[in-house]
């Protein structure tokens, strides 16, 4: 059966934190859309010079660009038994085209994480991430000023030196803008989710580990069966798997 997670929840919510480590753990890719045009913006491509300064401000980038990106990265082999994705959807029109781009591909299981706006800004305030590979440095672990000196990502990371930096679109004013963008575009989407059989929230408050472990029990509840189940499950597809390292940029 195939594992198609959307994880949806305010900037700040823990989304990208709980996608990479599903993923990783599930053997399954993890979309971001988030990623993917950060990736776009630090290479310098077409794509990554018009949506750059759109990201800067907070704004959305345009439903059919992203769209278009969505419906090419879930066509590719890796993400037929399964995916995570994050960031996607964001809108109505989004929501309506994932329908479409996921109808006869299995269920699809849409997880919330709540977490009150104070707290979603004073952590993306605190956050910061690898300038080369953009790896979070997990800031909630580490504590600002206890930085490990390399981003211990990937070799390359290890080898040039310290670079975390604040992302361009974290200082307070813009976490606002998105905020005021989440409430108004994308919490009214969420909603239209909720009627859904396979429709979970979570609780964002709690430590990381805690979250990851109410969200195997959120996505085992909307497949209708216990989290052990979907554990032996997943041990079984693991073996043979190869499981890309943590944090790496996905375009
Ligand atoms: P995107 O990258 O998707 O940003 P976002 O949705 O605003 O989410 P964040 O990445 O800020 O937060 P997150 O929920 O992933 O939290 P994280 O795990 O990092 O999008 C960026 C921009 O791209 C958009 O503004 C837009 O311009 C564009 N874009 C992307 N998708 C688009 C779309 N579909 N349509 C149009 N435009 C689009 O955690 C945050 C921090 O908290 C981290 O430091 C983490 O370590 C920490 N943390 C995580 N969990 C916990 C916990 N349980 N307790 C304490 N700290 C925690």
């Amino acid at each position: 059966m195939a594992l198609n997670l959307v994880m949806l929840g305010p900037p700040g919510a823990g989304k990208g934190t709980q996608a990479e480590r599903f993923a990783r753990d599930h053997g399954i890719p993890k979309v971001s859309t988030g990623d993917i045009l950060r990736e776009a913006v630090h290479s310098g491509s077409e794509l990554g010079v018009a949506v750059k300064e759109l990201m800067a401000r907070g704004e959305l980038v345009g439903d059919d660009l992203i769209t278009g990106i969505v419906r090419e990265r879930l066509s590719r082999p890796d993400a037929v038994a399964g995916f995570v994705l994050d960031g996607f959807p964001r809108t109505a029109f989004q929501a309506t085209a994932l329908d479409e781009i996921l109808a006869e591909r299995g269920p699809v299981i849409c997880v919330e994480i709540q977490v009150p706006d104070e707290e979603l800004v004073r952590r993306v305030r605190s956050r910061r991430v690898c300038e080369d590979c953009g790896a979070n440095a997990d800031a909630f672990e580490h504590k600002l000023g206890a930085l490990p000196d390399l981003c211990q990502n990937t070799e390359r990371c290890r080898s040039i030196g310290p670079k975390w930096v604040a992302r361009s679109d974290d200082s307070e004013a813009v976490v606002r803008e998105r905020l005021k963008i989440y409430w108004r575009d994308t919490k009214p989407m969420i909603d239209f989710y909720k009627s859904r059989p396979t429709f979970r929230v979570i609780d964002g408050l709690q430590t990381p580990e805690q979250v990851r472990e109410a969200l195997v029990s959120a996505v085992a509840s909307a497949l209708g069966m216990p989290a052990s189940q979907l554990r032996s499950m997943v041990m079984k597809k693991l073996s043979g798997v190869h499981v890309p390292p943590r944090g790496v940029r996905q375009g």
